[in-house]
């Protein structure tokens, strides 16, 4: 199997539980880490794509926030289709590949996306800031928010005790989802992220939030 249709199958497995156990495991910071993008990176953004859409959740908040109504892509149709009436109150939503976007040059003045970048390490990192780099005009705003590794020892340790919670519990719904799941928060290095993106957009700025349990990697213009 590719990795994509890996990726696919497994989100295609936990697409009916993924928002309560997002919500769970995260003790509900998911919501504040989506919100913190919205408040913060999106001044004066008119044409938005939320990149790995799923079921919405960023999309409604920039709708909310910010009054535009986003594109989404996505890979994962029961991602898309399990709120699907809600969802197309606020975007567009597309199946699609992150690799390939079907989109025109320069279509997008911002991109946002969120708990994608562990995916797209996956199916190929470099294809999938080429295909940013493209999509965006030349305001070139791309915001990404994803879980990585801590590079702090004590939440590191504290990281290793909870995925095995999170293993345990989130496995007795589908054992190699969340494993998979924490396995790529331990493999996503922040600092790689940081270098990918920097060789295709200038200006890159990390912050960390909540401690060093979630990031968001900015960028205001491509090289290219
Ligand atoms: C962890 S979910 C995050 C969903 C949503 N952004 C959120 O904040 O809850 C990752 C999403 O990225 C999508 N995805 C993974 N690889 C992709 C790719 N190559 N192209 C488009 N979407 C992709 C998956 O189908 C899934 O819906």
């Amino acid at each position: 199997m590719t990795p994509e249709k890996e990726i696919k199958s497994m989100f295609e497995n936990v697409a009916k539980l993924y928002d309560f156990f997002n919500d769970l495991f995260s003790f509900m910071l998911v919501r504040l880490w989506r919100r913190s993008v919205t408040k913060h990176f999106l001044n004066q953004s008119r044409s938005v794509l939320d990149l790995g859409i799923g079921t919405g959740y960023l999309s409604s908040n920039v709708n909310q926030d910010r009054g535009v109504f986003p594109v989404g892509l996505d890979l994962t149709r029961s991602m898309v289709l399990k709120n699907i009436k809600k969802l197309q109150r606020f975007s567009d939503p597309v199946i699609g590949t992150a690799t390939n976007m079907p989109f025109r040059d320069g279509a997008f003045d911002t991109i946002v996306s969120s708990f994608t970048l562990r995916s797209f390490k996956k199916v190929g990192i470099d294809e999938v800031f080429d295909e940013c780099a493209r999509v965006l005009n030349e305001k070139g705003n791309l915001v990404m928010l994803d879980t990585a590794k801590p590079t702090n020892g004590l939440a590191l340790s504290f990281f290793y005790v909870y995925f095995k919670i999170v293993n345990f519990v989130g496995g007795l719904y589908n054992n190699p989802a969340y494993r998979w799941l924490t396995n790529s928060i331990i493999n996503l290095d922040p600092e790689f992220v940081r270098k990918k993106m920097f060789e295709h957009f200038n200006n890159v700025k990390v912050y960390k939030l909540t401690g060093e349990i979630a990031y968001i990697w900015h960028s205001r213009i491509s090289k290219f």
